[in-house]
């Protein structure tokens, strides 16, 4: 049976990867911090079948404890700090864990178990002021955010200890994944939670930053399995996982309220742009300048044709389709709670 570690198994990743090596006969452990409160977060349902061991990327006393505990053949190091946004209040933070804690991951393994294969959650924060369109594993990168910059150390360190020490570890630079379990301060949830409650009578308008933005968006469940066939090739390597689509946040605006019956209709432009329901006339989407960022990534386009070539990774799930799944996921639970 192999035996696999993921740090940050609880957030929105670590749950449909935890899914994917269960239903591949690997016995699970999950590298979780300690709360005040007890919180399994994404995998409440796999309790029973996975092995939670508390531990912090910061900590690398508690990292070559996980890797003792679980003498891990595989090692996903999914947890990060992973808001763009909140990387300007907390850099230091965010560097430590998303730079530094893939420093201490890799030390881990190498004391411990040094033929371990790893997986390092690299990002398209990475490309930021994007250098070329799309972006391929070649593609110069130009971070944007604290995130960006501190995603960019962990990338290299990783190449590095594959080159310096031999070691198999492999950065997958997956572009914007989403899905019915994405954390809320993300735009597309907040968009789908929003809508559910607008739909519903629950909630005023919802309040956005720049909806100009273009990402290249596909779902989670499709990503992780492109992490997975990373480890299982020959040798290691880096790869891009994305779409090869981009949108506009206002399209993904547009196509959420479509999937609740509302037709909306911009009017105004800049900070004054606003959304209406265009049957009833009232406001459904207005423009907050707090939710604009310091420096912004204009444009995410993705090549996905290495990882399509040499993995066989394929995604299923269209743009069109996630955006149903996290709408239809948050009317049901709106409902409910309501
Ligand atoms: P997520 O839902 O925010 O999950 C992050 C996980 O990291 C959570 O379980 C979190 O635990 C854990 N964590 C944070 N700080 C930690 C620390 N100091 N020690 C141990 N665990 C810590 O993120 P995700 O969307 O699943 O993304 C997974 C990884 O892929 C992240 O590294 C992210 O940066 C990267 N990535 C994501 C995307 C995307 O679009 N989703 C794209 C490219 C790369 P708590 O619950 O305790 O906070
Ligand atoms: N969060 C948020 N909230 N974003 C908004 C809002 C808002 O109210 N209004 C507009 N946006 C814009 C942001 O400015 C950004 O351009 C875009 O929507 C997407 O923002 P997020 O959903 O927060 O994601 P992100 O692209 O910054 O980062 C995500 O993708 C990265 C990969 O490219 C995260 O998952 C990162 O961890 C990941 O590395």
């Amino acid at each position: 049976m192999k035996k696999a570690l993921i740090t940050g198994i609880n957030g929105q990743d670590g749950s449909y990867l935890a899914e994917l090596l269960l239903e591949k006969g690997y016995k699970v452990y999950g590298l979780m911090r300690r709360k005040s409160k007890v919180d399994f977060g994404n995998v409440k349902h796999l309790k029973n079948d996975i092995e939670i061991i508390y531990g912090d990327m910061t900590d690398p006393i508690s990292l070559i404890n996980a890797m003792k505990i679980s003498q891990a053949d595989e090692v996903y190091n999914l947890a990060a700090q992973s808001f763009v946004a909140t990387s300007w209040e907390q850099p230091i933070a965010t560097a430590e864990i998303d730079g530094i804690g893939v420093t201490n991951m890799l030390e881990a393994i190498r004391t411990i178990k040094p033929e371990a294969r790893f997986y390092q959650a690299s990002t398209s924060e990475m490309f930021g002021l994007v250098q070329e369109i799309p972006q391929k594993e070649t593609t110069p990168f130009y971070p944007r955010s604290p995130y960006g910059v501190a995603k960019l150390y962990g990338h290299w360190i990783t190449k590095n200890y594959r080159e310096s020490y031999g070691m198999f570890a492999c950065s997958g630079i997956l572009f914007n994944h989403e899905s019915e379990r994405r954390g809320k301060e993300f735009v597309t949830r907040k968009i789908t939670d929003a809508v559910a409650r607008i739909k519903l009578g629950l909630q005023d308008p919802l309040e956005l930053g720049n909806m100009d933005a273009k990402r290249d968006w596909g779902h989670a469940k499709d990503y992780v399995k492109a992490m997975w066939l990373m480890l299982q090739q020959d040798e290691a390597d880096d790869y891009v996982v994305a779409t090869g689509e981009t949108h506009k946040v206002r399209e993904f605006v547009e196509l959420a309220f479509k999937h609740v019956g509302i037709e909306v209709q911009w009017q105004g432009e800049g900070v004054d742009e606003i959304a209406i329901d265009k049957a009833t006339g009232k406001t459904v989407v207005s423009v907050n300048p707090k939710f604009f960022r310091p420096a912004e990534v204009d444009i995410l386009l993705g090549s996905p044709k290495k990882a399509e070539e040499k993995l066989g990774w394929e995604r299923e799930i269209s743009f069109e389709e996630l955006v149903k799944r996290m709408i239809l996921s948050d009317l049901e639970r709106v409902k409910e709670e309501a």
